[in-house]
């Protein structure tokens, strides 16, 4: 029989694409994954450490696991990720913890795994300069059977001071256009139909073979693939979010209607610390070619709030900005010190906590209102939804989303998922649109 491995993934889309690699690599080496904790004899908790909450989260996970492994002390325990590479053998101070692996090394598992059924502990934290895990075709885990993650690029060396990726995912690689194209035609032979290319910066995807391809051409690939297979792709860098990349996404109409695009501050003098290598003006610009180039267009975005001398002046220039731009959605956080990046090491986390939390209301709420009229803005017009999953309110409804990423609350009569359908929307909460 085979043996078991749970895996459980914190941190972003990424982060869990990577899971889907590490679980391809395990089939293929005597485990198969279950989703039952209490039946597994391998725990890998792959791990994120953008912000102190999201370590700590881990943190609090690895005790309860102690107790598990006190009933059962067969179990082995991995700990993957952001955290292991950041971290590194500090992290074997948790007991709990057998082995320990970085972003780069997923393909040293079974070795590893061999010193730690000996006994011994085992880590294996190097970077690559070339690691794409190429040819590994994902195990496809939350499945729906309709949406997946294609990993396009890896690592990330835009440096924002704020931010611990480039130390924990390494130097920036893109990964051969002709296995990407395979793996979204493979889903979609599959039955799936919307496939995320997925990058930390994806529009500098950039790869050199008999053609040069940057990401407008390979966008371009993947669209062309089925009119039927729908695209999205995260994340975007504002700095370098071209015109010819907005035309391509114009010109597809299995090209989602849906950009992510994080400002972070609407404060250019906040922008020059972050290292952003953008201004103020010039994500303005950029917005406005994507209300330009591609109308209806929805636009979300990750903001930090109480960044290292943020005044409130500063402040309300965030507060402005997302007023003028009109985000559909938004994710926003506290600033959150982390160790060896640059604003850690140059400047003063100075923003007293309560002043932060104080700040990261007022702009939840601010993106409330914007959400809600957004979706207001939806009612009596018709879109055309994939459904994709069940509502999570009620078993007689289904749910779906519409080109813009929003999600369509339907009723479930003939439907099914993996159906196109085109419906009028009737209602909305600032959240999700409801149809008729
Ligand atoms: N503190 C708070 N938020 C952060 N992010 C990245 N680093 C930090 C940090 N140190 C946010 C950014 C980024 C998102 C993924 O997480 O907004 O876009
Ligand atoms: Fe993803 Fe960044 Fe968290 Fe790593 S640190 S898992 S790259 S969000």
């Amino acid at each position: 029989m085979k043996k078991k491995v749970y895996i459980e993934t914190y941190g972003c889309q990424m982060n869990f694409s990577d899971s889907e690699i590490v679980g391809s690599i395990m089939t293929n080496n005597d485990y198969e994954v279950t989703k039952i904790i209490n039946e597994a004899s391998l725990v890998f908790i792959n791990t994120c450490s953008i912000r102190d909450n999201a370590e700590q989260r881990v943190s609090r996970r690895l005790k309860e696991l102690r107790a598990l492994k006190k009933k059962n002390p067969e179990l082995k325990v991995g700990l993957l990720g952001c955290m292991a590479e950041r971290l590194q053998d500090k992290i074997f101070e948790e007991e709990v913890v057998d082995l320990i692996v970085g972003p780069d090394a997923y393909r040293d598992l079974p070795n590893l795994l061999n010193a730690v059924d000996k006994g011994q502990k085992a880590a294996n934290v190097i970077l690559s300069e070339e690691e794409t895990y190429d040819e590994i075709e994902p195990v496809r885990l939350d499945n729906n059977g309709i949406s997946a993650f294609i990993s396009i690029m890896r690592g990330c060396q835009n440096f924002c001071s704020y931010c611990v990726v480039p130390y924990t995912r390494g130097k920036e690689r893109s990964r051969n256009p002709e296995t990407i194209i395979n793996e979204a035609k493979n889903l979609f032979e599959k039955g799936y139909r919307e496939i995320t290319l997925l990058g930390q910066n994806v529009n500098s995807y950039s790869w050199d073979g008999d053609e040069s391809i940057n990401f407008a051409i390979l966008l371009e690939k993947v669209a062309l693939i089925n009119p039927l297979l729908r695209i999205r792709f995260a994340t975007s860098h504002p700095k370098d979010i071209s015109d010819e990349l907005l035309h391509i996404v114009a010109k597809y109409d299995n090209i989602c209607k849906s950009i992510h695009l994080p400002v972070q501050s609407g404060s250019s003098r906040i922008l020059k610390l972050m290292n952003r290598k953008y201004t103020r003006e010039w994500y303005m610009n950029r917005i406005e070619a994507i209300k330009r180039i591609i109308p209806g267009c929805a636009i979300s975005t990750d903001i930090i709030t109480g960044f290292c001398s943020e005044t409130e002046e500063d402040h309300k220039e965030t507060i402005s900005l997302m007023e003028w731009v009109g985000y559909d959605y938004a994710f926003m956080f506290k600033y959150s010190e982390r160790s060896n990046t640059l604003a850690a090491k140059k400047m003063k986390d100075d923003i007293p906590e309560e002043v932060k939390s104080r700040r990261l209301e007022e702009i939840i709420d601010l993106q409330r209102k914007l959400s809600l009229e957004s979706n207001n803005n939806d009612i009596g017009k018709s879109f055309e939804i994939l459904i994709d999953g069940t509502s999570k309110r009620s078993q007689l409804k289904l749910s779906g989303r519409n080109s813009q990423n929003k999600v369509v609350i339907i009723p479930k009569n003939e439907n099914q998922l993996g159906d196109y359908i085109t419906i009028k929307i009737k209602g909305c909460s600032s959240a999700t649109l409801i149809s008729e």
